[in-house]
C-alpha cells in the first residue's frame, strides 16, 4: 500500500514537472514567431496616412505643381499631416494650414542648425518678421 502511494506521488511529480516545462519552454514562442506576431498586430493597426497618390486623386493641379518644383520630394502629408479622415469627409478642417502656422512648418526642415543639409535660412535675418507663405508658394 505504502508502495503504491510514494509510486503515485512520484509520478503525479514527474507529470507536473513535465507540465511545467512544456508550458515554458516548448509552448513559448521563439524570438521569431514573437517577431511576426508583432508585425501581424502591428499591421492590423490602421493605417492614417492616405499617401500622395491618394491626395493626388482630387488635387491633381497641386500635385502637378509639387513635382515640378523645389518639394517634389515632399510628401503631401508631410507638410499637411495625417489626411486620412479628410479623405473621407472631404473637410478642410484637418489639413488646413493656417498662415500663422506655416513658420514653424517651414522652419522644421528649414532651420540653420550644424546638421541640416537641405537649404536653410536664419529666419531673424531671411522673414523680416513675415510668414514664409507670403512670399514663397510652398508647393513650388
Ligand atoms: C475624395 C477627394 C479628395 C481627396 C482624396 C483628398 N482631398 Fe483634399 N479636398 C477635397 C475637397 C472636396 C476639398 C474642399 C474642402 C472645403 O473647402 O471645404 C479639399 C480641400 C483640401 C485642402 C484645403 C484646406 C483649406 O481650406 O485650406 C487641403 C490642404 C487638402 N484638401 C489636402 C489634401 C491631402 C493632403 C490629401 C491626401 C491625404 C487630400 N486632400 C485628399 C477632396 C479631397
Ligand atoms: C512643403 C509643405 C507642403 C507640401 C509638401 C504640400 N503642401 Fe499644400 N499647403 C502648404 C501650405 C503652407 C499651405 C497654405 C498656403 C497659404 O495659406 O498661403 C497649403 C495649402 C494647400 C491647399 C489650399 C489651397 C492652396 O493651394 O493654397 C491645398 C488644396 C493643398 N495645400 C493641397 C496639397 C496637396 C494635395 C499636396 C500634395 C500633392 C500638398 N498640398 C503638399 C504646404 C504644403
Ligand atoms: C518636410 C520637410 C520640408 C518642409 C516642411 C518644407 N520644406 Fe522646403 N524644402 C525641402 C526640401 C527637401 C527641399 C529641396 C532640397 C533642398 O533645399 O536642399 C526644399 C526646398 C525649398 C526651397 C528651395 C530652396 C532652393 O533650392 O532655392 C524653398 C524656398 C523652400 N523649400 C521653402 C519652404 C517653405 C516656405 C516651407 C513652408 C511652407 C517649406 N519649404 C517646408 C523640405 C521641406
Ligand atoms: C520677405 C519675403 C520672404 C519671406 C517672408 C521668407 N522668404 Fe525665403 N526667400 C525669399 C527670397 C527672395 C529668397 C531667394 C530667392 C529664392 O530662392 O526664391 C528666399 C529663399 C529661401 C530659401 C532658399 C535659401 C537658399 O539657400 O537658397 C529657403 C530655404 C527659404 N527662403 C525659406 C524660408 C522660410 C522657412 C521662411 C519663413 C521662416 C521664409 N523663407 C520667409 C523671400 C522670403
Amino acid at each position: 500500500m505504502k508502495k503504491a502511494v510514494i509510486f503515485g506521488l512520484a509520478f503525479a511529480a514527474i507529470v507536473y514537472i513535465a507540465l511545467l516545462s512544456y508550458v515554458l519552454i516548448i509552448s513559448m514562442p521563439s524570438k521569431e514567431e514573437s517577431k511576426e506576431k508583432w508585425i501581424e498586430t502591428e499591421k492590423e493597426k490602421e493605417i492614417s496616412f492616405a499617401g500622395m497618390d491618394v491626395c493626388r486623386e482630387c488635387h491633381f493641379e497641386t500635385y502637378k505643381v509639387l513635382m515640378s518644383g523645389n518639394h517634389s520630394t515632399v510628401s503631401c502629408e508631410a507638410c499637411h499631416w495625417v489626411g486620412k479622415e479628410h479623405v473621407i469627409k472631404k473637410d478642410a478642417e484637418s489639413v488646413k494650414i493656417k498662415r500663422n502656422e506655416s513658420w514653424d512648418l517651414c522652419l522644421k526642415c528649414h532651420l540653420k542648425t550644424p546638421a541640416n543639409k537641405i537649404k536653410t535660412i536664419i529666419p531673424s535675418e531671411h522673414a523680416k518678421g513675415l510668414y514664409c507663405v507670403v512670399c514663397h508658394e510652398p508647393h513650388k
